[in-house]
């Protein structure tokens, strides 16, 4: 490994079945007011509502609620969020439900405070808060993100087609606990724990895809790309298995928490593609990153066709005897793409509402990162739209 860094986590975890006891004696490090933000629902359907207020109630704390945080919050909710987290002189904000809710409650964490029109400064110029930052606290019901483990929180928004994600530099940014029960991810449609599940391995390629040393990152990041293979097909093929699901909770905490990007310049781009496509169509995050893979990672295998081919050993066990890198590192892709169809991702992003006309603006949407095989042209981006479509 070549790479220098520094690490830190201070998140703390809860994982497991009945991880909601812990919430009391989280709590209790906090002041009186909490505001309790969610989403569009699914947590009053669920019971999972009922439990949290009751805790709440119990520990005497004030709550103020935002509810109907969407799927890919807006500025706009933000915005609206601010004023309520002020009113309430919030002293912790919880985040009851999927990444776009703790997302949310981490771009409100450090807006509460800020003099500054909060898009402006942290999603145009990239600043870093210079504000006191409300604390965070999560209880996660959907699998995916990372986002209860990590300083990311992405904004869309809608009028200027721009969706963004800002991966805070400071610690304080992360969820101070999070709380992790699988069964709360058990009432999850289909559609939305397969997009999960891709989700989570795109974090890890995006790690993966980067640099040409020898690095412990890499090796940890086929472990858990080995295990979400093994727990998405146990987990499509029953969705109420326990050990899959948790299993899948699990990798995805580890798959985007900061741990494996250790010493990788890191990749990105199926995520600046994705999220494009996410400003245009409003669609489930993870199936924005499916529609594109492919033919992005066809277009950048040569310029990293050795960990292409490693990647085609070590995670799709292909066999490489009498064949070329070249035909070693398809076949892997070949099986990539398998498992997307058994899992019945969305391959192709007119399925998720783009069309031909929107290609320019969504090509003109995309942030170019610098880390992987290949830094694109924006000649490559549009290709590889129109491949997608
Ligand atoms: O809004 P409700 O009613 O809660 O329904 C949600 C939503 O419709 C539903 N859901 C969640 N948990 C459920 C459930 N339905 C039934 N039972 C449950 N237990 O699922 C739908 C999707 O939820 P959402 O939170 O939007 O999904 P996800 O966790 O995939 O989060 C997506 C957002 O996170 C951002 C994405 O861009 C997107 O905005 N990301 C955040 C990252 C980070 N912080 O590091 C990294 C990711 O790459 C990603 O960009
Ligand atoms: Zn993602």
């Amino acid at each position: 490994m070549l790479g220098e860094f520094s690490y830190c986590n201070p998140t703390k975890l809860h994982f497991g079945k009945g991880a909601l006891r812990f919430l009391p004696s989280e709590l209790a490090k906090y002041g009186k007011s909490v505001v309790l933000i969610y989403g569009g629902g699914s947590i009053k359907k669920n019971g999972i509502y009922e439990q949290v207020i009751e805790i709440l109630n119990k520990s005497g704390k004030t709550v103020t609620e935002i509810a109907g945080v969407m799927p890919n919050p807006t500025r706009k909710k933000l915005e609206e969020g601010i004023e309520i987290a002020r009113r309430a002189n919030a002293d912790l904000l919880l985040a009851v439900g999927g990444g776009s809710v703790c997302d949310y409650a981490k771009a409100l964490s450090v807006s509460v405070h800020c003099k500054e029109d909060a898009w402006e400064k942290y999603y145009l110029r990239f600043e870093e808060p210079s504000c006191e930052i409300v604390p965070v606290g999560c209880v996660l019901t959907m699998a995916g993100t990372g986002s209860e483990m990590n300083a990311g929180a992405v904004i869309t928004d809608s009028d200027a087609k721009l969706k963004i994600g800002h991966v805070f530099a400071s610690e304080s940014v992360m969820p101070r606990f999070s709380l992790l029960d699988p069964t709360f991810t058990m009432s999850l449609p289909r559609y939305q724990m397969v997009a999960g599940i891709y989700d989570i391995f795109n974090h890890i390629c995006e790690q993966y895809f980067s640099g040409e040393d020898d690095n412990t990152s890499d090796y940890i990041a086929e472990g858990l790309m080995r295990s979400l293979l093994h727990s998405s097909r146990a987990a499509i093929k029953d969705m109420h298995d326990y050990e899959a699901r948790s299993n899948i909770m699990w990798t995805a905490t580890w798959a985007l928490n900061t741990l494996i990007a250790c010493g990788k310049s890191t990749d990105w781009m199926v995520h600046m593609l994705g999220q494009a496509v996410g400003a245009y169509t409003d669609a489930t995050h993870g199936m924005t990153l499916a529609a594109v893979s492919l033919p992005y990672y066809r277009h950048i295998m040569p310029y990293g066709l050795e960990k292409f081919k490693r990647f085609a050993v070590n995670v799709w066990d292909i066999d490489q005897a009498g064949k070329s890198d070249e035909q070693v590192a398809k076949e892997g892709l070949a099986a990539m793409e398998k498992w997307m169809n058994e899992l019945g991702l969305v391959t192709k992003i007119s399925s998720l509402g783009a069309n031909e006309e929107m290609i320019e603006g969504i090509a003109d949407a995309v942030l170019v990162m610098k880390g992987g095989y290949k830094v694109l042209d924006r000649g490559e981006i549009v290709e590889i739209l129109k491949e997608s479509l």
